[in-house]
């Protein structure tokens, strides 16, 4: 495919104030900053705008100006394949898909399809807060295996989590990359996670919603590469979104090779009345065909932001960040303050930074914050130099 050449000012700032942006306009009442003057670390989506052709995708539907049904999905898989291919290496058969309304709702579709009620579904926590919502809010016992750190980054526990079993457990939850920590999993990693669920006959789901949000240096291996044992029981989960930053369009896909599991999941996606929005498939598919360019330029800028937050930060006795392999949310650990939560969170908050509380990511979080670095880079500088003041007493 022929690659354009395509300026990016990742640096301009973007007023997204009233704009019903969750993370500028929710900013005051879930943390007590105010958008005027606050700085928002939370919500994992990015002050950019998104690659030129996905706004010139829009703007041709606009100028036809008719939105009715979208059908049918085929360009859009065809360009979901061929980046796979382009990107992951990784050959898809446009048969092996189903489209949701992002991510979170294909989680929630494979546990209706996979599990019962009352039945046991394994997280690897601290883990993405909907994933515990998720499994709770559909009567599944949640079983949170608690992430190791080894060499100051996060490891699975596979000889803990089998004796934690109790025989009802019937499927894995895995963030792969792993938000928050910022984990690539290794091949050998997911290999031996793939042999576990064959020994313990469980389903596992792949959320790869950051796979391509790869810090140089890293390499992603999507699941079912690294997973053949699996490949009966594996449904991997991909989308534009986040790499795109075009989270609003809600749109992803749950890719499943193996016929009876697809044939399975078919059936409660359609139990579930689902279709696709038209918006977010026209902005998905111009980003699959398209986005090289901006991606490769965005892990750029995205990496130099990662590096002033860890220069920063580690200024301050007894903060300590997690190395951010993927995704651009770092995941400070305070616990070498000495400080209780609620006294770092008042501190973080009153220097005008809204960031995630770590409690919110489940077990093993405690002591944690996790900054979003999505942002023009005089932002993150602005709020380094606010976090080195308010905790200035430390230094
Ligand atoms: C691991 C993970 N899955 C899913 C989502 C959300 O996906 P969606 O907006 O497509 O529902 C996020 C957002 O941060 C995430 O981190």
């Amino acid at each position: 495919m022929e690659r354009q050449t395509v300026t990016i000012d990742f640096d301009k700032i973007i007023d997204r104030r009233n704009t019903h942006s969750s993370k500028w306009d929710n900013m005051q009442a879930d943390y007590g900053v105010s958008p005027d003057t606050g700085i928002p670390m939370w919500v994992a989506d990015m002050d950019f705008r998104p690659p030129e052709q996905v706004d010139a995708a829009l703007a041709a539907d606009m100028a036809h100006g008719v939105y009715g049904y979208y059908d049918n999905p085929t360009s859009y898989a065809a360009a979901l394949c061929s980046w796979m291919e382009r990107r992951h290496n990784w050959q898809v058969d446009p048969s092996w898909l189903l489209q949701t309304h992002g991510l979170v709702n294909a989680l929630a579709l494979c546990i209706s399809a996979f599990s019962n009620p009352g039945e046991g579904v394994i997280v690897f926590s601290p883990v993405y807060h909907w994933f515990g919502t998720i499994v709770r809010a559909n009567d599944r016992r949640l079983v949170e295996s608690e992430l190791v750190q080894h060499d100051g980054v996060y490891h699975m526990d596979l000889a803990a989590l089998e004796a934690q079993l109790t025989g009802d457990e019937t499927l894995v939850l895995l963030c792969s990359p792993h938000n928050p920590g910022g984990r690539v999993w290794s091949a050998a990693e997911l290999g031996a996670l793939a042999d576990f669920c064959v020994k313990h006959d469980l389903m596992l789901i792949s959320d790869e919603v950051h796979n391509d949000l790869i810090m140089p240096g890293h390499s992603h291996v999507v699941a079912p590469l690294a997973m053949p044992q699996a490949h009966d029981r594996l449904v991997t989960l991909v989308a534009t979104t986040k790499t795109f930053n075009i989270a609003g369009g809600m749109t992803g896909s749950m890719v499943i090779p193996d016929d009876t599991l697809r044939e399975k999941l078919a059936k409660t996606h359609r139990a579930a009345g689902m279709s696709v929005n038209r918006f977010g498939m026209v902005m998905a598919e111009a980003a699959y065909l398209h986005g090289d360019d901006w991606l490769d330029a965005l892990l750029v800028y995205l990496d130099g932001n990662r590096q002033l937050l860890s220069d920063e930060l580690s200024l301050i006795p007894g903060v300590s960040v997690m190395p951010l392999q993927a995704t651009y949310l770092a995941w400070v650990d305070f616990a070498g303050t000495g400080m209780p939560a609620a006294e770092f969170i008042n501190r973080i908050q009153t220097a005008g930074v809204a960031a995630s509380h770590g409690s919110t990511f489940g077990a093993g979080g405690d002591s944690f914050m996790r900054f979003n670095i999505a942002m023009p880079r005089a932002q993150v500088a602005t709020a380094m130099q606010r976090l080195r003041t308010a905790f200035s007493d430390l230094q």
